[in-house]
């Protein structure tokens, strides 16, 4: 069912656009025009012009910040802008309608690494039944052999199970074969405790072996925002730093190891709960 896919942290930064795609844009952008123009009929010399100069404008707006062209060309522009249904000035500040809560939800995901623990595990998932959060677990070998009941509790909970190797060593520092073991020796006992194989994999460190590719059907999960909750330790600094980091469709990396990253996920919950965002496991973030 599952080819190979990887899900990487997204890019933050600006698209950078190439000199022949703006060109590309800049023609597809006339055509638009002119055809419009040709199917309403509108044929007559002024409307065309200042068809032609609106659809400048626009094209200059995103392209470049060139406050001085657009106003002046604004002024020519601004009418028929509206008569060709181009987008006008003030539309890129109000997209309005996803966060009007009309529409869909946003979406994030949390998950948790290194687990299962004998004592936070089961704190955390008490947590996210009481709010009703589905979360994903990516398991330790060598920890769930010690901790096989919270496994158990784990999947009969609705959370989903992925695989995080055997003894969360470098991927790529090891062999193929060793590479390959350490997440096989994970993958069975998982299937031993819950009758289903994990269909994902979060190497350690993010950090994969380059050849585990053509051998494993699985799917390489990273994370979009990191809460460093690991080395933080510190509930409001967690909560603060991953408030401020995280956005729409992101994957959240915690660890379910401390008790401060127990109270900081819930604290992150309960508030982007707050702000309409819906918890979904990882598979239906990268599926759906
Ligand atoms: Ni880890």
């Amino acid at each position: 069912m599952l080819g190979k896919y990887r899900w990487k942290p997204k890019e933050r930064g600006k698209k950078k656009t190439c000199f022949w795609e703006k060109c590309l844009n800049f023609d597809l952008a006339c055509i638009c025009v002119v055809a419009f123009l040709l199917v309403s009929g509108m044929g007559k010399g002024e409307a065309v012009w200042q068809a032609f100069v609106s659809a400048i404008h626009v094209q200059e707006g995103t392209q470049r910040d060139t406050s001085h062209s657009q106003s002046t060309l604004s002024l020519q522009g601004g009418e028929s802008q509206e008569a060709v249904g181009l987008p006008k000035n003030g539309d890129s500040q109000g997209t309005g309608q996803t966060s009007e809560g009309n529409t869909e939800k946003k979406k994030v995901a949390i998950t948790f690494d290194d687990g299962p623990h004998p004592q936070y595990t089961p704190e955390m998932l008490a947590a996210l039944k009481e709010r009703n959060v589905k979360a994903t677990f990516f398991l330790l070998g060598e920890e769930v052999e010690k901790y096989p009941e919270i496994v158990k509790q784990i999947q009969e909970e609705g959370h989903l199970i992925g695989n995080h190797s055997y003894k969360h060593e470098q991927l790529s520092k090891l062999t193929m074969d060793q590479a390959c073991a350490q997440v096989t020796r994970t993958n069975e006992l998982i299937y031993g405790i819950t009758g289903i194989y994990p269909s994902y994999l979060r190497p350690p460190f993010g950090d994969w072996h380059k050849e585990l590719d053509c051998k494993m059907n699985m799917v390489e999960v990273l994370w979009d925002v990191d809460t460093l909750d690991w080395s933080i330790q510190n509930h409001a600094k967690i909560v603060e730093k991953t408030l401020n980091d995280v956005q729409e469709n992101d994957i959240i990396l915690m660890h379910d190891g401390y008790e401060t990253s127990v109270t900081a996920a819930m604290e992150i919950i309960d508030t982007l709960q707050k702000q309409g965002y819906e918890f979904v496991t990882v598979d239906e973030m990268i599926f759906d």
